[in-house]
């Protein structure tokens, strides 16, 4: 699955089983993290297409924030290729 990061236009694939934030630090990519369990909300970030699956059964997101495309990376798996909007994204080479 490939994932885009905006605005840095970032580009790395992902292998199932693996969230977005484990996926972003396999190919060097730096995305803000703390807890990396789903609660802390530190990596909130907005999916901007593509579509996640949760880990955990109750990630730290509302329902409305749900609606409104955020999401954890941290305990998201993509469902196939998707973008994010992650300003603070860096690539570390
Ligand atoms: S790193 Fe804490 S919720 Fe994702």
């Amino acid at each position: 699955m490939k994932v885009r990061i905006a605005p840095a236009g970032l580009d790395f694939d992902a292998e199932p089983g693996h969230t977005l934030l484990q996926a972003a630090e396999a190919a060097g990519i730096e995305l803000p993290s703390s807890c990396r369990n789903g609660t802390c909300r530190t990596c909130l970030c907005r999916l901007t297409s593509g579509q996640v699956r949760y880990r955990i059964e109750w990630p730290g997101v509302s329902v409305d924030e749900k609606e409104e495309g955020w999401i954890l990376p941290c305990v998201a798996e993509p469902l196939g290729d998707v973008r994010l909007d992650v300003p603070l994204a860096r690539s570390l080479f």
